[in-house]
Parts: C-alpha cells; structure tokens; sequence
C-alpha cells in the first residue's frame, strides 16, 4: 500500500490521462445505457526508460498480437471494448495489414483503366469481412484505443480505467495481456538527459556494488585523450533496476468493481515452471483467473488455471489448424501439461477442427470460453 501511494506520488500523471478519462467516462455510460458488458484489455509490451528525456529504454517482445486478437473477439461476443495497448502495437481489425507482417500495400492494386486504387480480388472477400466488423464497432462506440508506451503511464491509466469502470460492476472483466515490464529505474536514480558514452553518472556507478574493472568496463568517466585512442577499450553501461511493485494487488483489492472478474496473464519460456507459476500467481492475488503460455506455444495452447475445478485446463488449437509461426516451436507444445493423453487428445482436437479450412487463432477459442466464465460469475453475484 506504501509503496503503492510512493509510487503514484513520485511520477506525474500521464499528460493524456485527463483526455483518456473523459473518453473511457462517456464510453463507459454509454454502455452502461445499454446494459453491456465492458472488457478492459491489455495489450503489447511496456517500455523502461533510461533516461527522463528518454532516447533510450529497454522494451519486451510483445507485439500486442494476443491482445488485438482478443479484443475482436470479445467484440463478436457482445462485449464493449477499452483496448489499452503499447502505441504502435497490434490493433484490433488493422492488424491483418499491419506495416511488418502484411504491409497494407501489397493488398492493393492500381485499376488498370480507370487508375482507381483497388483492393485486389483474391482478398476482397477477407478485406470486406475485417472492414464491416471495424465499422460496426467504430459506428457503435463499442471499441474504445487507448495507447500508452512506459510502465508508468501503463499502471496510471490502469488504475484511472478501473476506478472509472466501478458502476459497472459484475459487467466489467479485466483481461490484463499486456507483458508489463518486471524492473525498472526509479524517477530519483533516473539520468535528465541522454545517457553520454564519454560519461558515467555518477549515481550509478555508486550504486554498483561489484568492483568494476577499469580495463573491461567503461561507464564514462573523463576519459584522457590517450585513453579514447584506444581502438578496443570495451564499453558498458551499468544500469541498477527495481521491482515494479505488482498492482495485481491493488486492482484486486481496490481498483477494480465490486463483483467485476479479473483474469491476468502468466508467460513462461521454461515448460516446468509455467503451471506452478500460475497457480502461485493465482493464490497471491485472489483473482479468478491465470491464463498461462509458453513464450515458444503461445499461438497454439495456452491453460487456464482457475480457483475451483478442474482448477487446470488446457486449450489448443486443433493440429491441423495450426499457424505457422516463425519463432514458435510446435514440438513443445504439451510439454508444460503434468498428465496428458495425447492420443486422445489429438483425435478430440482433429474432430473439433474438421469442418474448418482456414488457420485458427487461439483467440477464438479462449474468449467463449472466458465469456463462459464471466457469465457465472455474473449469475454468482447477482
Ligand atoms: O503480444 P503477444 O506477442 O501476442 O504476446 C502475448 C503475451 C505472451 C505477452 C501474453 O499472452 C502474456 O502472457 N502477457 C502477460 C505477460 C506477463 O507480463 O507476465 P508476468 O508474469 O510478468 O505478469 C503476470 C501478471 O502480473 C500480468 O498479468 C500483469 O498484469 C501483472 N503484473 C506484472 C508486472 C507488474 N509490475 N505488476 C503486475 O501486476
């Protein structure tokens, strides 16, 4: 709790939260008028900023696939949406012709008569399809962006969003995918301007506790000229973080609305430590929900661990459905579940994927059956 209030004390707001506010305000009435369910989803990688006129930062992995993904199916399913997400990450609809993996232009064509741009025949059918669902949720005010870059801005309009969605009450879900950053420089220790290669901080290198080796770490310090001649003097810049204190807490305890559910995210690369991982994240924080994933499968399976029975349940995506992935590795998939039938389940899983003919995201199995869960929740405290 102090070291909650010490954190909010020390940073100043985000200068868009008033902005965000206003929006996430009258987007959260209108719903409430219209009696929806509203998710607040996560999405992307926070940054951690070295300096406070920040050049530099350290940053993660997450591209805000699984929260872009998510999103539009929680939009399928009834549900209104606040996407808070990494600026620049993956958004719901727009992310099937996003600028790295499907550049935009290469859906596109220069009609040969009439010099229209035109979108080219073999993807009309697929375009048309993402386009009507995009428009219908901007027509209806039912998807609300919201971007945040640094952890800090991240937990502030987290926060902001939770007390704001309070009135809603059971309706509201928390579906926390954002890969938030674990460490980070406090405000006090944090350099003003760009870290210099011809200069340590002082405070830093004072706060290192190893002795440094002046031949094999270089942190600045006035070089002489001599000294800067030297063609392969190696160069280091030692960087002392802190714990992120974990707010999972403080949405449980505080935040989030009476009766609301909250699901969190656990990310694992090791097989071994993923479900035990889960569950002690779910008994630390008392929420209802850990979906946890494996860095190498995450497109392909992930487990839901949950305080009641079956309290561990996998879900895949059947084999055949499968997409390809190039930093995924098919062959780990099952390795982080106990007792697994895989026989069995292979069959179950080609039955289930049958009659489709297309790549299945695993987004459109989490999310009906998340919804499931909400519901009952929702029926428990009515
Ligand atoms: O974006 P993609 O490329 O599609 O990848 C998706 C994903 C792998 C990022 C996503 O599926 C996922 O697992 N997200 C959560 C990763 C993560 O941050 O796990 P964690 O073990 O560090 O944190 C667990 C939970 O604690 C998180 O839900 C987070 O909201 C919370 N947390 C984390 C740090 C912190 N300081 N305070 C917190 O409350």
């Amino acid at each position: 709790m102090e070291m909650e209030s010490n954190y909010f004390s020390n940073y100043p707001p985000p200068k868009a939260l008033p902005r965000h506010e206003a929006l996430a305000r009258a987007f959260i009435e209108l719903q409430l008028e219209h009696k929806r369910r509203v998710v607040l989803v996560t999405s992307g990688g926070t940054t951690v900023p070295l300096e406070n006129q920040t050049v530099r930062f350290i940053d993660n992995f997450s591209a805000g696939t699984r929260g872009a993904a998510s999103a539009e199916q929680f939009l399928e399913n009834g549900y209104a949406v606040i996407f808070l997400h990494r600026q620049f990450s993956l958004l719901p609809y727009s992310r099937h012709y996003s600028h790295s993996t499907n550049c935009f232009l290469d859906f596109m064509d220069e009609d040969a008569t009439t010099s229209s741009i035109v979108v080219r025949s073999e993807y009309q059918h697929a375009m048309r399809d993402v386009l009507r669902k995009y428009r219908y949720a901007k027509q209806n005010n039912l998807l609300l962006v919201l971007p945040f870059t640094t952890v800090t801005e991240y937990i502030f309009e987290l926060r902001a969003m939770a007390n704001l969605m309070k009135p809603l009450g059971a309706n509201a879900l928390f579906y926390l995918a954002a890969a938030v950053s674990d460490f980070f420089i406090p405000r006090d220790r944090m350099a003003e301007h760009k870290i210099q290669s011809s200069e340590i901080p002082s405070d830093i290198a004072k706060k290192h506790d190893q002795p440094i080796q002046d031949d094999d770490v270089y942190t600045g310090y006035n070089e002489s000229e001599e000294q800067q001649q030297q063609p392969n003097k190696s160069k280091k810049l030692i960087v002392d973080l802190d714990p992120v204190p974990k707010f999972l807490h403080r949405l449980v305890d505080g935040w989030a609305p009476e009766g609301s559910m909250i699901v969190s995210f656990k990310l694992e690369t090791d097989p071994n430590l993923l479900v035990y991982k889960a569950r002690a994240s779910l008994q630390r924080y008392a929420h209802h929900l850990v979906i946890g994933n494996l860095l190498s499968t995450r497109k392909w399976e992930v487990v839901f661990v949950t305080p009641e029975p079956p309290h561990e349940r996998w879900i895949r995506v059947p084999k055949s459905k499968r997409s390809k992935s190039i930093s995924g590795e098919q062959n780990q998939i099952g390795l982080a579940e106990g007792s697994r039938n895989k026989q069995k389940e292979e069959k179950e899983e080609e039955q289930a994927g049958q009659d489709l003919d297309t790549d299945l995201e695993i987004e459109c199995m989490i999310i009906p059956k998340l919804v499931q869960l909400h519901t009952k929740r929702i029926e428990l405290v009515k």
